[in-house]
């Protein structure tokens, strides 16, 4: 048996039904038997987390089941309703902030097995597919016909559409083209009660009614289970260019976000933000080298559009505006290769992060963008005040940073256990003050339920329980998540 779980982690009173051996038989007439993982414990344990280093957020599920269609969905919510086990569905598990996390143990519902393109309509520009497909699958199935789908979350090789919904998914490629649920227009949901509910369609534009596709992206696997998903595809850029420009400090790299978004008439597609410590992680991660040791910090900035004439001005002004305000060295990267090369280093700061540092808390604040340099101050403040290293990076374009605490090597654990949250909350504090958010892409799950009770606005905590109660009165699914419920 192997396990990571701390004994916190193992042991969990709940107020739900065990999963009994009658039970998970009727999960096997419903899916058949080799789609259901019970009282192995060794192969339940990778699904009791997800991408979070800290293991005391993991939770063992007692059962997985990995159905192949809405209608198996249905009937095994309706089975949870009537036997009181709580249901988590999941993608494929690289969230960050325990969203797929089973934390009242129950059954976990993996989406994998349903990974089918159901339509791809060339005329209208959208596609259908199940939520097991791997994001990027989608560009690579639409590309040979000019088309693209804008999400690009960084775990973008890896991670599942159906996941990318459910957390609203941004990323890299939001300045310009915004986060998931711009692209969403069309969803099957399997409802908490296990009722089969159709939303929107084809359609760019639809006013009957409440718009439960934008209640439902970003919901968090909370209030139902996507099982269709139709999204807007957009016509693919003729061009694109990469710029890696090289600032002496993170001051000077990051007070030019706002001004490269408002001074030089052009939008970019991605500004990124990378401060020295974590292209350093990421390169020797990677066994890479990238001159990171003549710079402060970094701007990886994308320029996309229809013609290679109009990117080259628009890098060129955006260049320019970089080389006025302190840039060392602007790369400019215009080939396939070399631009994947950086966004690869990008790509994978998170994880090199967790290697090097697995005692660590990552973040995703968010700001408005012309404050992310007063974010940037107040978190070298507040390094100094803990003499911690807090590296900082990410998508500076939408006023979002992975600022990620990493223990001070000469802590002990408790040290850090007793600090942390100290730090956690003046930088909160600081968002707040600055009109900001605890989360700008990787979302509530039980990582931040106490924060979003603290920040959250009263009113609108209450509303979401009324939501929560309403849509799914016996609190199976995905119980503990976003807000707590009685
Ligand atoms: C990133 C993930 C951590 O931007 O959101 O790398
Ligand atoms: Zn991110």
């Amino acid at each position: 048996m192997s396990t990571n779980l701390s004994p916190s982690a193992q042991s969990q009173t709940t107020p739900y039904q065990p999963i009994t051996e009658a039970i998970a038989d009727r999960l096997r007439a419903i899916i058949g038997d080799k789609y259901v993982i019970f009282g192995d414990d060794e192969r339940l344990e990778p699904y009791s987390h997800d991408e979070i280093a800290d293991p005391s957020y993991a939770r063992m599920p007692e059962c997985v089941v990995r159905p192949d269609n809405t209608t198996e969905i249905a009937a095994i919510l309706r089975m949870a309703n009537e036997e009181h086990f709580p249901v988590t569905p999941r993608g494929a598990g690289s969230g960050l902030s325990g969203g797929a996390v089973p934390l009242f143990g129950g059954v976990v519902l993996l989406c994998d097995r349903m990974n089918r393109v159901i339509d791809f309509d060339r005329d209208n520009l959208t596609i259908t597919v199940e939520p097991g497909m791997v994001t990027n699958e989608i560009n690579d199935l639409v590309a040979d016909d000019g088309l693209f789908y804008a999400g690009y979350p960084m775990s973008v090789e890896t991670c599942f559409i159906g996941g990318n919904v459910a957390e609203n998914a941004g990323g890299g490629k939001a300045v310009k083209y915004g986060v998931t649920g711009r692209y969403v227009i069309g969803l099957e949901v399997v409802t908490p009660k296990g009722e089969i509910m159709q939303l929107g369609g084809k359609l760019i534009k639809d006013v009957a009614g409440l718009n439960l596709l934008s209640l439902m992206t970003g919901s968090e696997g909370t209030l139902g289970i996507f099982t269709k998903i139709t999204l807007r595809l957009v016509p693919a850029p003729r061009a694109s260019v990469d710029l890696l420009v090289l600032f002496p400090t993170m001051a000077e790299a990051i007070q030019l976000v706002p001004k490269l978004m408002s001074v030089g008439g052009v939008v970019p597609t991605a500004i990124e933000f990378m401060d020295k410590l974590s292209v350093q992680a990421a390169c020797q991660y990677l066994n890479e080298t990238i001159p990171y040791d003549k710079a402060g910090a970094m701007l990886l900035i994308t320029c996309d559009g229809t013609s290679a004439s109009q990117v080259e001005t628009d890098y060129e002004s955006i260049g320019n505006l970089c080389v006025k305000n302190n840039a060392i060295e602007v790369y400019v990267a215009d080939n396939h290769t070399t631009s994947e090369r950086i966004w690869r280093i990008r790509r994978n700061i998170a994880e090199a992060f967790k290697v090097q540092s697995p005692i660590q808390s990552l973040e995703d604040i968010v700001v408005p963008t012309a404050s992310i340099p007063a974010m940037v101050e107040g978190i070298e403040r507040i390094m100094a005040k803990y003499d911690v290293q807090i590296p900082c990076y990410g998508h500076a374009g939408d006023g979002n940073l992975h600022a990620t605490p990493v223990i001070n090597p000469t802590w002990s654990q408790a040290e850090w256990d007793r600090k942390l949250p100290s730090i956690l909350n003046e930088m909160y504090l600081l968002t707040y003050e600055l009109g900001g958010s605890i989360t700008g892409e990787h979302g509530v799950g039980h990582k931040r339920i106490a924060d979003m009770e603290r920040f959250g606005d009263p009113v609108f905590l209450e509303t979401m329980r009324a939501i929560k109660k309403a849509l799914d009165p016996n609190l199976i699914l995905n119980p503990g998540k976003i807000v707590t419920v009685e």
